[in-house]
């Protein structure tokens, strides 16, 4: 298991769950891992009563977190919604998890996805040999977690075409999952439920049914609200990050976090941090998972073609890359903005001479 490139959140933070299980003697939930409260904990980090630190997944609005929780409490599903980046996945991972200590029961939506990959298929083999059987079925992580009361994951729900989204209207509301070939109906554990995620500002989405929708309670998930806890979020996946890609972390890491997560607000905000200057906004949206991604870029080039300190030089091709995301018009933008507004930074000079190069 240790050349595994990513174990999943159960893997990782087993010890913290074992913790707040341990000592969780309060009333749960039907097939719950650790009661709603310690959810919470285990999302938002805090210490458990025998001294057990426990990291803070998600970075933001606790209340978020516990709207979330006590959905996935209810017989309503749970669909988190917000632009890319703002940590769906990885809350939804971390949700499922805690709640039933497996978060790989998940079905990817896709344009390409079909009713088969939500419901249940067949193995044609056995199809032909046997004829309409249980053993020739093939179930879908959706209908495992139906059959064992646990969560299944629907990631992107959006992706796949609204007639194939429709067909977990019946599962959602009536609980259950006709086989008709069998004559047969899967009913739903208790503990059953689905965490669904969706980005709102993307290209090929499908709208949501107001059938389906009456279906879920949703939160949206915001872009985080001031720099300062935008570094921190950026600061501690870079470092958890690289920490698994066996990068060594710079001692400087913080300050240049700081200034990528500058240029980011600014443009996506339009506006310098000062409100003086109005910027034109790039293309593309900016997130906080890009700024992730482009620092660790950064430790990775200045690791392997650097001489060990971060410089400005290994970020900005990273950092142009993320802003330039159509060739014309945001390389507009981003001349723009160097010459407007990084030219006259100090601080910031190495950005703009480096930044300059590559763009
Ligand atoms: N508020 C936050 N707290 C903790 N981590 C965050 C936060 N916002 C973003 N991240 C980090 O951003 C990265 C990307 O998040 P994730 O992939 O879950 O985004 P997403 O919302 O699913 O995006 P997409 O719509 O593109 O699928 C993760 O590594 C996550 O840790
Ligand atoms: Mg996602």
């Amino acid at each position: 298991m240790a050349d595994i490139l990513r174990q999943p959140a159960e893997v990782i933070y087993q010890a913290e769950l074992e913790a707040l299980h341990a000592e969780d003697s309060g009333s749960k939930p039907h097939n719950w891992y650790v009661s709603p409260k310690a959810v919470v904990t285990y999302l938002m980090g805090g210490k458990t009563a025998a001294g057990v630190e426990i990291s803070a997944k998600y970075i933001g609005n606790r209340r978020l977190i516990e709207t979330a929780v006590a959905t996935l409490a209810t017989d309503r599903a749970l669909l988190l919604l917000g632009v890319p980046g703002t940590a769906k996945s990885w809350v939804s991972e971390h949700l499922s998890a805690a709640i039933c200590g497996k978060s790989t029961q998940m079905i990817q939506c896709t344009a390409g996805t079909d009713e088969n990959q939500v419901r249940y298929g067949w193995n044609y083999a056995q199809l032909l040999a046997k004829g309409p059987s249980r053993e020739a079925l093939v179930p879908t992580p959706l209908y495992r977690a139906m059959e064992s009361g646990t969560l299944c994951r629907l990631e992107e729900l959006t992706r796949m075409g609204s007639d194939v989204q429709d067909t977990l209207i019946t599962v959602l509301s009536e609980k259950m999952l006709p086989i008709p070939e069998l004559n047969e109906v899967v009913y739903a554990e208790r503990g059953f439920n689905v965490i669904a995620t969706a980005n709102n500002r993307d290209k090929g989405v499908n709208e949501l049914s107001s059938a389906l929708k009456r279906r879920f309670n949703v939160v949206v998930l915001p872009l985080p609200d001031d720099m300062e806890q935008e570094v921190s979020i950026v600061a501690r996946r870079v470092e958890q990050t690289g920490i698994g890609l066996d990068l060594p972390i710079p001692k400087n890491v913080r300050e240049e976090i700081e200034k990528v997560v500058t240029i980011f607000r600014e443009l996506r905000g339009g506006e310098t941090l000062d409100g003086k200057v109005v910027l034109k906004t790039p293309t593309g949206n900016l997130s906080t998972a890009e700024a992730i991604a482009v620092m660790v870029g950064g430790l990775s080039q200045a690791n392997w073609f650097g001489e060990g300190a971060l410089t400005a030089e290994d970020i900005s091709a990273n950092l142009v890359g993320a802003i330039v995301k159509d060739p014309v018009q945001d390389k507009v933008v981003l001349e723009e903005y160097l010459e407007t507004v990084m030219k006259k930074r100090r601080d910031y000079a190495e950005y703009y001479r480096s930044m300059n190069d590559v763009l």
